[in-house]
């Protein structure tokens, strides 16, 4: 069947700002599917994303992320949550743009600090950093991702808590 309109939806935003919780929320409310790139990417590859940055470096991550995605394209009805990073390399932002409704989950640093600070583990871009150094590192991040991020279809600004989903809702095509 071919589609005749994107049903696809694409959260992005930094690490920790909530993607794949309210994806999953989000997806039920719609009774659409869920998907979390990082983890199907994790799951084709046998192989963790900590694994693939360690034996093959960050441009290989970045490739593999980039076919997954158009990948994506494939799919009808699900609601993806990206990986932080995924809107800032290629064209990956412009093709989510016009593949899908894409949504800019925006979250203070506070926020990401607190959160991301007891998951510093499995995020190779974080490991090892005290709450000082992640401090900085998302703000010069957010710096440098923040016009990528911004050219989702809908910036929701997100803290926390389930109830987001409903206001989300009210966004949606
Ligand atoms: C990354 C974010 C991660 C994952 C990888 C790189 C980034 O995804 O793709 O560790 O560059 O911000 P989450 O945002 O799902 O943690």
């Amino acid at each position: 069947m071919s589609k005749t309109q994107p049903t696809n939806i694409y959260l992005i935003g930094f690490m920790g700002c909530g993607k794949s919780y309210l994806g999953k929320l989000l997806a039920k409310r719609l009774q659409y599917d869920f998907i979390d790139m990082d983890a199907y990417l994790e799951a084709k590859e046998g192989k963790t994303i900590s694994q693939i940055f360690r034996e093959d470096g960050e441009g290989a991550f970045r490739k593999l992320e980039r076919d997954y995605l158009t990948a994506s394209g494939d799919f009808e009805k699900t609601v993806i949550a990206t990986g932080g990073g995924c809107p800032c390399f290629y064209d990956n932002m412009e093709w989510m743009d016009v593949s899908g409704q894409t949504i800019y989950l925006k979250t203070p640093t506070t926020i990401l600090v607190e959160r991301l600070q007891k998951e510093t583990a499995h995020r190779p871009l974080l490991a090892g950093k005290s709450k000082k150094e992640l401090t900085i590192f998302i703000d010069r991040k957010l710096e440098e991702r923040g016009p990528y991020y911004e050219q989702a279809q809908v910036v929701f600004e997100y803290r926390t808590g389930e109830e987001g989903v409903e206001e989300l809702m009210k966004y949606l095509k």
